[in-house]
């Protein structure tokens, strides 16, 4: 094919090209994380999990062995010295989970780790970049920080019927650096919500410090990189500190009457406190420490006068001043002082516990630990759409889709004019802001200018709000649309799934999950962002878990949400409602519910599936049992109860489950993944003793549910769905209960009756039980209540119900007092999205083996649309879904043309994947790309092994002429 001198030159450039691939494999590490986070700057472990990606330049690559070394600093790394550990060449395909071993790493060392992968051909790829991850410091052993507090306490509010809204403190301290810094670190504590800065500068763009936790036992501290903010010469570290959960407003505690006085405030204390220790390493080997102590200084007189989660912020910029920088004079400052030398005071606290006095006086939380989750930041910017003016001079700006956060407000202002910004998700039809379903969620900002000639810029800091509109009041003349910017907040959890398909308001319903799993995951798994709640719901939490890990990469995000969730749990050993647990709700002295507190098991039971990790069942595991304990001590014959809150299936269509079944079928299923837990972590006699617990308790909820035909008696549509989800009828009758579930749903006019728990497995139980066509139709129904229901009625997020609004009656249908706009629990339906219509699923836990399972709508035999789908909808002709995996993107698609189905798959590198396909069997089938194998010929339902690669596969639907 090529003569003359190209040849010649072809063969060497080939020639060079090959050795260059031989020198480096076919393999490369990328994307190397420590703790599942990228930057890790105060890791506790002593044997932190390590994790790299990897990127392969041909196809059907696997790694077979893999090598780490590890240096204590730069410089030793870039001279070959790997001090701390080098793993020496494993033979080992794993590529998570991998845990450091290397010798003890001392506190608050920086460590410089890189790995090296063998590629199926046992070639060397090249060295990564160096990472990096930080060890945890001593905080109590290392330097001298101490908890500090203003010297005037402040008094405490009692009125519940007045807002009681402080203003922010600052504290400051000046330093010298005389040295040349190599890096600079600060570890933060609060008892409340702080905002560092450095001389005169936001040092960290993470909200929230430290974050939310029982405080009294237990508190976060964060570790930033201030290394830039630092210069030579004196410094000024300030620290802005507001109430946040510790004493400002919670939940729904000022609605209910929660709380010292009944206020909804002080559920942790009363006075908040910091504690900050800034540790500069210097280039000369040197070390200073700068930390809390009552050599600084304090005031309350700064520009937030008020900075409350729920209420909002308040900002008067003419209070502005460089009072963060060395040159300020701080001398008409109060001294701080040692937290715990601020005059205790006692109130009662009302709760549906009881009432009992509280001591709201500083107490050193037990322990301080590292942050482990990704902080919570602006992760997207978006611009406001529209302006309209529903009453003179007040503007109401529309961002066109509902989220959480804040905005930026950039204004020209006379000085101390008062700009007054209030967020509302929806507009009643006259135009106006609808704020009924915030309940006492004041959820308004001020900001009165400066009167800065160039203009001034301003965002709040200590507060979010759950929105689409904000109504902005104060302004002298028009605003254009750049008068705002929408700046949207979330624990930084990077996403992990794209989804389109045929029918566009499934493609807005994915969108509008994926929004409100942003606005919902802000430090905890929250079930709504804008009403007076804003709680850790376990409900939500379980039923969404699965769905959310499709979403994004949630390991350490529920990682932290498990630490809070084990605190919270009772002495009886049961979960509580909610996590943190501030304040108990509902039944008194049983703050727990059936399929609420079994979120403490199936959470870790489904981080362990999909991320493979064990260490989330072992850290949980004695706090599991101890529940396991009490739920067994509930039930000693084995019987499902009623006690605690009666939650149930909440949100159901009247069609109500009892709860003593929702109580057994979720006993039953903690049960079974306990015992898949101990066997996956060796514990044989716990494994062999929740087996036994399981068939002991499927049996009684046979006996009670199941009747003589099999069906379940008098059942809810939930009732039968977690019969057959949770595999709790007589072997082999799974098929009569699958019967009875479409028969009810026909009844229903093909309409689900379902509420939170029999929402989430609804379609999962039909597809898998052969009725893929019904959970098909309910998927697309646009006919109430489904899920396309709300988004033909407007909506850009999943609301707490189907019909929160709705075109004809508005507002009508329900109390907006429990109307939240954004809420992920009936979001639930991604998981069916991505596993059994997309049909990506794990084979194995942390998906080292995956199971490709795409499932189109069966094809009728007269037209290419089908008969079962949703008489409005569009047909669904193709799907495609990614998602980044814990071990690489996996990409499965499918197109239906006329009589061919053609897939298209992407395997990541050193992963094996099976794929059925829906085919009669394998000689409708071509392999068009990729060489799939095809394993047990002739046996139905086609079976293929694929190997790492791209995979495009095509079968052929054409009827058999029954003539022929
Ligand atoms: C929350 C729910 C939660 C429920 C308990 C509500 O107020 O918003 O999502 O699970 O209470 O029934």
């Amino acid at each position: 094919m090529f003569a003359g001198p190209i040849k010649p030159l072809l063969l060497a450039l080939m020639t060079v090209l090959c050795a260059r691939h031989s020198q480096a494999g076919n393999l490369a590490p990328s994307k190397l994380r420590c703790e599942h986070l990228e930057t890790a700057l105060a890791v506790e472990s002593p044997h932190p999990i390590l994790a790299w990606g990897l990127v392969a330049n041909t196809s059907g690559q696997f790694q077979t062995a893999y090598q780490i070394r590890v240096a204590s600093s730069r410089d030793k790394a870039a001279h070959d010295r790997f001090d701390l550990w080098d793993s020496g060449k494993v033979s080992d395909s794993r590529i998570t989970q991998v845990a450091y071993t290397g010798k003890p790493v001392k506190p608050a060392q920086s460590v410089f780790w890189q790995v090296r992968v063998w590629d199926s051909a046992n070639v060397p790829s090249e060295w990564s970049p160096l990472a990096h991850w930080k060890s945890a410091p001593n905080l109590s052993a290392d330097g001298d920080a101490q908890w500090i507090s203003a010297s005037v306490p402040r008094p405490l509010h009692q009125d519940r019927q007045t807002l009681h809204l402080p203003p922010a403190l600052q504290f400051r301290k000046t330093f010298e650096i005389a040295n040349t810094i190599r890096r600079a670190t600060l570890y933060l504590s609060a008892l409340g919500d702080a905002a560092p800065s450095l001389n005169g500068k936001p040092a960290s763009e993470q909200y929230f410090l430290p974050g939310w936790s029982d405080y009294r036992h237990r508190a976060y501290y964060r570790a930033l990189d201030v290394t830039p903010h630092l210069q030579p010469g004196p410094n000024t570290l300030g620290i802005t500190l507001a109430d946040g959960w510790y004493s400002g407003y919670v939940g729904y505690g000022l609605l209910l009457g929660y709380g010292p006085h009944k206020g909804g405030r002080y559920l942790y204390g009363k006075d908040p406190a910091v504690l900050a220790q800034l540790v500069v390493e210097f280039e000369n080997g040197n070390r200073k420490t700068v930390a809390t102590d009552s050599t600084w200084r304090w005031n309350d007189e700064g520009p937030v006068r008020e900075a409350d989660l729920l209420m909002g912020e308040h900002f008067d910029a003419r209070n502005a001043r460089a009072w963060d920088t060395p040159s300020f004079d701080d001398s008409t400052w109060k001294k701080a002082v040692p937290a715990g030398t601020v005059p205790s005071v006692t109130a009662p606290f009302h709760d549906t516990t009881g009432q009992r006095t509280v001591d709201l006086g500083f107490k050193k939380p037990d322990t301080l630990q590292s942050y482990p989750s990704p902080p919570v930041r602006v992760v997207e910017t978006l611009q406001p759409k529209h302006i309209t003016e529903p009453s003179k001079g007040v503007y109401l700006f529309d961002f066109g889709t509902n989220f959480a956060g804040n905005v930026q407000l950039k204004v020209r202002g006379d000085r101390g004019q008062k700009i007054v910004l209030r967020y509302g998700e929806m507009l009643h039809p006259d135009g106006s802001l609808m704020t009924e379903n915030l309940r006492k969620a004041r959820a308004t900002d001020t900001y009165i200018c400066s009167g800065a000639p160039e203009g001034e810029t301003w965002t709040p800091r200590f507060t979010y709000h759950g929105f689409q509109f904000v109504e902005v009041s104060g302004l002298r003349s028009k605003p254009s649309l750049d008068l705002l910017s929408g700046l949207v907040l979330q624990s930084d959890t990077p996403i992990t799934a794209a989804f389109e398909c045929s029918d566009p308001v499934i493609n807005q319903l994915f969108r509008n999950i994926q929004r409100t799993q942003r606005s919902n995951f802000i430090d905890i798994p929250t079930d709504c962002p804008q009403r007076d709640e804003r709680l850790g719901w376990l409900g939500d939490a379980q039923i969404y878990i699965r769905s959310a890990t499709y979403h994004a990469e949630v390991f350490a995000f529920f990682t932290k949400w498990l630490s809070d969730l084990r605190e919270a749990q009772r002495s009886t050993g049961a979960y509580p409602d909610y996590a943190p647990y501030p304040m108990a709700h509902g039944e008194s002295g049983k703050p727990f519910s059936s399929g609420w507190m079994d979120a403490g098991v199936i959470c870790p039971h489904t981080l362990w599936k999909v991320y493979g990790s064990t260490d989330v069942i072992d850290r949980q595991w004695p706090s599991m049992k101890r529940f396991m304990e009490f739920r067994e001590s509930l039930s000693p014959d084995f019987k499902g109860v009623s006690v605690g809150n009666p939650w149930g299936d909440w949100l159901n269509q009247q069609d109500a489950t009892p709860i003593e079944w929702i109580d057994a079928a979720y006993f039953a299923h903690s049960a079974q993944l306990m015992a898949e837990m101990a066997e996956a972590t060796g514990r044989t006699d716990d494994a062999a003793h929740y087996r036994g617990v399981f068939e002991k308790v499927r049996t009684e909820f046979i006996r009670a549910v199941i009747g003589r035909d099999g069906t379940v008696s008098g059942a809810s549509q939930t009732a039968c769905v977690l019969a057959l989800d949770f595999g709790l009828h007589p072997k082999g009758g799974a098929s009569v209960i699958a019967d009875q579930l479409v028969k009810l749903i026909e009844k229903n006019d093909f309409r689900m009756s379902t509420g939170f728990l029999g929402t989430r497995s609804l379609l999962p139980v039909l597809s898998k039980n052969g009725r893929h066509d019904i959970a098909l139709r309910l998927f697309q129904s646009r006919q109430f209540p489904s899920w396309c229901y709300p988004v033909v009625n407007g909506a850009t997020s999943v609301w707490e119900r189907w019909d929160s609004f709705t075109k004809q009656a508005g507002f009508g249908r329900h109390n907006a007092s429990m109307n939240s706009l954004s809420h992920y629990a009936f979001g639930a339906v991604s998981e069916w999205m991505f596993r059994d219509l997309a049909g990506i699923n794990l084979a194995e836990p942390g998906f080292k083996k995956i199971r490709l399972v795409p499932a189109p709508p069966p094809k009728q035999p007269t037209s290419e649309v089908t008969a079962t789908e949703s008489p409005s909808a569009p047909p669904l002709n193709f799907v495609k879904a990614s998602y980044d995996s814990p071990v690489g993107t996996i990409v499965s698609e499918w197109k239906r043309e006329m009589d061919t189905l053609t897939f298209r798959f992407v395997v990541p590198p050193n992963v094996d994947a099976d794929l059925l396909l829906p085919a009669s069997d394998s000689n409708h089938v071509t392999v068009v790309k990729g060489g799939a194998a095809l394993l047990k010929p002739n046996e139905g339902t086609p079976h293929y092994r694929l190997v790492p690669g791209e995979h495009v596969l095509r079968v052929d639907e054409k009827p058999t002429d029954p003539k022929q």
